[in-house]
């Protein structure tokens, strides 16, 4: 088939709304919702349903998983249903399909180890100073990867500490979220102590969402720590999987610069603190693998998810002046990791990904080689690669993972050859990150 020029908002079109484009959540939800018309609601409605029929399973998917026969599969979906435990199937494609809520349901009736059973929970950091290298699609990308894994079930979370709030804008899905409450961001837990406390008036923000909240908790006569589990355990918000949520960013973060710029080398180190010690943990009650977006530079953005990580993944493109500037960042890293506040203990792997990479370009191969011989063994063998999907799905607000082939062959946005050849990559990366977990973070491991 010749490829076509993408068309992206034909499948925008086609799949939008589980995940609107909502830049500005967080002070004007209320007045999105009352903007939207009756009729385009109704357009999200099935547009976010078909989405969901793309990640339902038939029957034979979860005979073969569960590697059992069609009729004990059967009275065992009975019992399942008779007991409450799932919702009843629905016909799709002329045959019986389960939606992926009541598949992980499914799972863990029928006895399937849940990831928390095998693992510890896992922070993984996605970080470099270099900007426009696939940060936030390798964190989007890699959540829907995991969160789809059935078998494996984590309950994941993407923490998104990047003011730019690209995940947030992509994958929250609106639908979900109360338009009227105040929507906190991980920032906000960061500086709710400083911003409720501090004795200089360049910090204490009474009139700060988080203050709000706080005040609000407070009322049913709690204590502040209390309530401050309470808080951050509610502020993860739903996208379009009920296994994978957003702790969400927003432009308004990127006060913490100016903060942390007058605060003493003391107060610093708190506030690290904070994040990795005191919100990571409450967090890790919750979710199984912590996923952590952060802005394209080596800042206290960039520290605090450094400094909870069991993981960090540095993404560096296919150029040798790409390839050199992250080698040095990751090596730097590595050297300040010991002073970090919580010292570099408990670091159990780091890899650089190659992103955007197309193995048919002679460029991209010789780079390839390059990163192999200078990062003695850190690179990922698999790659994120160079493929028109990605752009489509940026564009509709959702990751690879959330198209069918259908999806594009209908629409010949481009071949099926390319489409399987993304979706075999994509996949075959995230295998190798699953492999990480379980060699690094098996509860056995220790
Ligand atoms: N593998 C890929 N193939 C094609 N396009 C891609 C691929 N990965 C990312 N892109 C596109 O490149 C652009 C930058 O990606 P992304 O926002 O993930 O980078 P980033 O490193 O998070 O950027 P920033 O530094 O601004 O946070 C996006 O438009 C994205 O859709
Ligand atoms: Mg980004």
């Amino acid at each position: 088939m010749i490829e076509r020029d993408i068309e992206p908002s034909m499948v925008a079109k086609q799949i939008e709304g589980h995940a609107s484009s909502l830049k500005n959540l967080r002070h004007s939800l209320t007045e999105m919702y009352r903007a939207i018309p009756k009729a385009e609601l109704r357009n999200r409605k099935e547009t976010a349903e078909r989405v969901a029929i793309n990640h339902s399973q038939t029957k034979n998917s979860l005979r073969d998983m569960l590697n059992i026969s069609g009729t004990v599969l059967r009275n065992k979906l009975e019992e399942a249903q008779e007991a409450g435990v799932i919702g009843t199937h629905f016909e799709y494609g002329g045959g019986h399909r389960f939606f992926h809520d009541d598949v992980l349901k499914f799972m863990d009736w029928f006895g399937v180890p849940k990831f928390s059973d095998q693992f510890e929970p896992t922070v993984l950091a996605i970080s470099t100073h270099k900007g426009g290298v696939a940060k936030s699609t390798v964190v989007a990308t890699l959540a829907s990867g995991l969160a789809l894994d059935v078998r494996m079930r984590p309950r994941v979370l993407v923490v998104d500490l990047d003011p730019q709030g690209t995940v947030s804008s992509a994958n929250i899905d609106t639908s979900q979220v109360d338009p009227n409450a105040i929507q906190l961001t991980a920032l906000d837990l960061v500086l709710g102590d400083l911003e409720r406390h501090h004795s200089s008036e360049k910090i204490n923000r009474p009139d700060a969402d988080y203050n709000i909240v706080m005040d609000d908790y407070l009322l049913d006569g709690i204590t502040e720590d209390e309530a401050f589990v309470e808080i951050v355990k509610n502020t993860p918000m739903p996208t379009h999987l009920s296994n994978y949520d957003v702790l969400a960013g927003f432009p308004s973060d990127e006060r913490l610069t100016d903060k942390y710029g007058v605060l003493s080398d003391e107060e610093q180190e708190q506030l690290l603190l904070r994040f990795s010690q005191k919100i990571i943990p409450i967090l890790k009650e919750e979710y199984d693998i912590i996923i952590i977006d952060t802005p394209p530079q080596d800042s206290i953005y960039s520290w605090m998810a450094i400094d909870s990580a069991d993981g960090l993944l540095v993404p560096t493109s296919a150029s040798r002046y790409d390839i050199s500037s992250t080698t040095n960042y990751l090596d730097s890293i590595s050297k300040r990791l010991p002073y970090f506040p919580s010292g570099d203990g408990h670091f159990k792997f780091y890899r650089m990904i190659l992103t955007n990479y197309n193995p048919a370009n002679r460029i991209h191969e010789e780079s390839r080689r390059h990163l192999l011989q200078v990062s003695k063994g850190l690179l990922m063998t698999k790659h994120m690669p160079h493929s028109p999907l990605f752009s489509l799905a940026a564009e509709a607000n959702v990751t690879v993972h959330d198209f069918i082939q259908k999806d594009v062959l209908d629409r010949r946005l481009m071949s099926s050859k390319v489409f399987n050849d993304t979706m075999g990559q994509v996949n075959d990366w995230v295998s190798e990150i699953k492999d990480l977990i379980y060699t690094f973070c098996g509860k056995d491991t220790h």
